[in-house]
C-alpha cells in the first residue's frame, strides 16, 4: 500500500487550491447571496484543463487519473461547492459517460468541446418522481424510425441553465421496465426543448439547477448512447463514478470548515488564552481532523480502484455516505467553533453548512448509498 503522492498529484493539487484561494474565493459570499452562477471562473476552470481532466487527450481532455480529479474537487470544494459541482458534473456524469460508451462520432461533436471546457455538460436523470427510483422514469422516449420523439420533465438538473449539451435519460420500452430505458445527447436549442427558472437553493446556491422540459423534441437516432435499452446500466455506471467526485467534494466541503474552524480558534481569546487551548475545543479539532482523515481515504481508495479498472461501486458509495456525513458534522461542529461569528456570512462556515446537506441528497441519496453498499455486502457470501 502506498499513501505517497507523486510530483504530478500534488502539482494538480496546488494548482486546484491556488485557483479555489485566489480566483473563487473573493466572490463566493456573493454569488451564493445572489445565486450568480461562476460562468466567467468555471471558463477559466475549463481553460486550466479541470472540466475534462480525466478523458483522455486524444477527445481534448487531460488524461490524469481520479486520484488527481479527487485532490482537485476537494481544493475547489474546500472554497465554492456551486462551482465543483459544475465540475464534477461535467467530468464524471458527461464526459466519463461519452469516453466510455459514445461512438467516435458523439466523441468527436459532444465530448471534445465539453473536456476542453469550451462548453458545458449536464447529466438529466431526476424527475418529479423518480430521484432515487430511477428506474420509474416518465420522460419517454418514443422511436419514430430514424429519430425518436422526447417527452417529459426533469427537475434539479445541474448545469441546466448554461449546459450546451445534455445526457437525458427516458424510457422507450415500458413493458420492459428498466432494460426500456435509453440515455440520449440531445443539445440546448432544438425545438421544443426548453428551460425553467433557476431553483432558489438552501445550500449550492450559485449553483446552476433547472428543471427541463421537454415537448416532441426530435433527437436523431445516433444521438442514442449504447445498444437500445442500455440507458438504466449506463446511468448507474455512470453515477457509480459520479459519487467518487460528490464524496470528494463532501471531504472539501468538511476540510474546508475544519481549516477556517482551526485558524480561528488560535486568534480568537477567551478566558485569557486562545480558544485552541481550551480542551472543549481542542478535542472538537482532533475529532474533526480524524473523520476528515477517514473520508480521504474512502475517496482514495474508491478513485484508486476505479484507477486499477476494478469494481468501485460499493467503495464509491461507502466515500460518499461516509464523506457527506462527515461534511454534516464538521461544517456544523465549525460554525460551533465560531461562535456567533459562525452564524454571519462573512465567517463561510455557515455557508459551507448549508452547502454540505445537499451531498447527503444528490447522486444519490445517503439512503440509496445504503441500499448499494448492502447489496454488495450481501452478494458476498
Ligand atoms: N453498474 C452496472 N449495472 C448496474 C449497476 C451498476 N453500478 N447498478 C445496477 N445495475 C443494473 C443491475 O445489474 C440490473 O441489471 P439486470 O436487471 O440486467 O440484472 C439493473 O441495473 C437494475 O438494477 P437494480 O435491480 O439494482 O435496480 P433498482 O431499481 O433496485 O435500483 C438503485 C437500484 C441503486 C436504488 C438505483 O435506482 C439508484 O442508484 N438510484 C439513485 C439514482 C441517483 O443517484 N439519482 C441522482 C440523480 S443525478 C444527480 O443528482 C446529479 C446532480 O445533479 C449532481
Amino acid at each position: 500500500m502506498n499513501f505517497k503522492l507523486t510530483e504530478e498529484h500534488l502539482a494538480v493539487r496546488d494548482a486546484a487550491r491556488d485557483f479555489a484561494q485566489n480566483v473563487l474565493k473573493p466572490g463566493v459570499i456573493e454569488r451564493d447571496e445572489k445565486m450568480i452562477f461562476a460562468k466567467d471562473e468555471i471558463k477559466q476552470l475549463g481553460e486550466l484543463g479541470f472540466m475534462g481532466m480525466m478523458t483522455s487527450p486524444e477527445y481534448g481532455g487531460g488524461g490524469m487519473d481520479t486520484i488527481s480529479y479527487v485532490l482537485a474537487m476537494e481544493e475547489i470544494s474546500k472554497v465554492d461547492a456551486s462551482v465543483s459541482v459544475a465540475m464534477s458534473v461535467n467530468n464524471s456524469l458527461y464526459c466519463w459517460g461519452i469516453e466510455k460508451f459514445g461512438t467516435e462520432e458523439q466523441k468527436q461533436k459532444y465530448l471534445v468541446p465539453a473536456a476542453k471546457g469550451e462548453v458545458l455538460g449536464a447529466f438529466a436523470l431526476s424527475e418529479p418522481e423518480a430521484g432515487s427510483d430511477a428506474t420509474s422514469q416518465r420522460t419517454t422516449a418514443e422511436d419514430k424510425g430514424d429519430y425518436y420523439l422526447l417527452n417529459g420533465t426533469k427537475n434539479w438538473i445541474t448545469n441546466g441553465g448554461n449546459a450546451t449539451y445534455y445526457i437525458v435519460i427516458a424510457q422507450t420500452h415500458p413493458e420492459k421496465g428498466h432494460r426500456g430505458i435509453n440515455a440520449f445527447i440531445v443539445e440546448r436549442g432544438w425545438e421544443g426543448f426548453t428551460v425553467g427558472a433557476k431553483e432558489n437553493k438552501m445550500g449550492i446556491r450559485s449553483s446552476d439547477t433547472h428543471t427541463l422540459m421537454f415537448n416532441d423534441v426530435k433527437v436523431p437516432k445516433e444521438n442514442r448512447i449504447g445498444e437500445d435499452g442500455f440507458g438504466f446500466k449506463f446511468a448507474m455506471m455512470v453515477l457509480s463514478g459520479g459519487r467518487i467526485g460528490i464524496a470528494s467534494q463532501a471531504l472539501g466541503i468538511a476540510s474546508g470548515a475544519y481549516e477556517l474552524a482551526l485558524a480561528y480558534s488560535k486568534e480568537r481569546k477567551a478566558f485569557g488564552k486562545p480558544i485552541s487551548q481550551h480542551q472543549a475545543i481542542a478535542f472538537k479539532l482532533a475529532d474533526m481532523a480524524t473523520e476528515i482523515e477517514a473520508a480521504r481515504l474512502l475517496c482514495m481508495r474508491a478513485a484508486w480502484l476505479k484507477d486499477q479498472k476494478q469494481n468501485f461501486d460499493e467503495a464509491s458509495a461507502m466515500a460518499k455516505l461516509f464523506a457527506s456525513r462527515v461534511a454534516m458534522w464538521v461544517t456544523t461542529e465549525a460554525v460551533q467553533v465560531h461562535g456567533g461569528y459562525g452564524y454571519v456570512k462573512e465567517y463561510h462556515v455557515e455557508r459551507l453548512m448549508r452547502d454540505a446537506k445537499i451531498t447527503q441528497i444528490y447522486e444519490g441519496t445517503s439512503e440509496i448509498q445504503k441500499i448499494v453498499i448492502s447489496r454488495a455486502e450481501l452478494n458476498k457470501f
